[in-house]
């Protein structure tokens, strides 16, 4: 029998997980079967309940239902602990376990897609919202010098910080600062802040870009962002925007589900928009 998965959001006609799980499905011949479903605001229980029960396996979950996910699941992995939400979810009888692979898939992206280990290296991080708070745990992991999160708001990083610094007894050294006080270059700068949606420019000086250094910004489509613009005038010719990062966490999902895990590198392909 056809396993039954879905994404779910509102709006949800513009996601491309169905594509994705589709290109996964045949690469790795799993009997698949993944839709859209489009959910009231304020109805998403209910329609996870009328899902389940007709069947349905598991479900990736995109705005604005990450919270409801959160509050939905009975069994929430550490990632989506720390995350605070919830982007995939499998159900087994009574049983709805939840995890959040944004921050997982970004690592991948970079160090197995990009080459650009983190281990041993600067980390700047702008925004302290849900992406950068994703992103922290898998960052951390792999061990970097040091991590900076830089943030319009500097209470909020600062707490981000220090929810890091609890979380992996202080290994890795984690800062917060405001974008006037940025201090020193970094090796890796991703731009975790929403600021890509509106078109907007972080104030980021641009003397925080190394000569080699890799600026990634989480959005995907959007070309060359204001972010991404900033880096190239800057000097820095590795720029890549989040088409990685989409396809890698739908890959993580993927084998949780399905327990195979697919290549990510025809995805990426017919996914790329160009960074003009
Ligand atoms: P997400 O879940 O996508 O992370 P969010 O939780 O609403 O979204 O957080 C958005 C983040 O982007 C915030 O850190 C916000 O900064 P403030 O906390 O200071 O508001 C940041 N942000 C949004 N627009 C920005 C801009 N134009 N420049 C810099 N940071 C911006």
């Amino acid at each position: 029998m056809t396993d039954r998965y879905a994404v779910i959001g509102n709006p949800i006609a513009q996601s491309k997980s169905p594509l994705i799980h589709g290109a996964f499905a045949k690469v790795t011949g799993q009997d698949i079967d993944y839709t859209k479903l489009l959910a009231p605001v304020g109805g998403f229980a209910a329609t996870l309940d009328a899902f389940r029960a007709a069947g349905g396996r598991g479900m990736n979950v995109t705005a604005p239902f990450k919270l409801d996910a959160f509050a939905y699941a009975t069994d929430l992995a550490p990632s989506a602990q720390m995350a605070g939400a919830v982007n995939a979810l499998k159900f087994e009888g009574d049983k709805v376990h939840a995890q959040n692979f944004d921050g997982v898939g970004l690592v991948r992206d970079l160090v197995h897609n990009l080459a650009c280990p983190i281990k041993g290296r600067r980390v700047l991080i702008l925004g302290a919202g849900g992406a950068t708070r994703g992103a922290l745990l898998p960052l951390l992991a792999e061990h970097p010098a040091e991590l900076v999160i830089v943030n319009r708001t500097v209470s909020k990083a600062q707490a981000l910080a220090a929810l890091a610094q609890q979380h992996q007894s202080g290994k890795v050294p984690v800062h917060a600062a405001a974008y006037a006080d940025v201090a020193g270059v970094f090796d890796v700068v991703l731009n975790a802040s929403s600021s890509s949606l509106t078109a907007e420019l972080p104030p980021l000086p641009p003397s925080v870009f190394s000569p080699d250094c890799l600026a990634y910004d989480l959005t995907y489509g959007k070309g060359l962002t204001p972010f991404l613009k900033l880096a190239q005038q800057a000097g820095v010719t590795r720029l890549a925007d989040g088409v990685g990062m989409l396809a890698e966490q739908a890959a993580e999902a993927f084998a949780w589900w399905r327990g195979v895990r697919p290549d990510t590198s025809g995805v990426i392909q017919q996914l790329t928009v160009p960074l003009v």
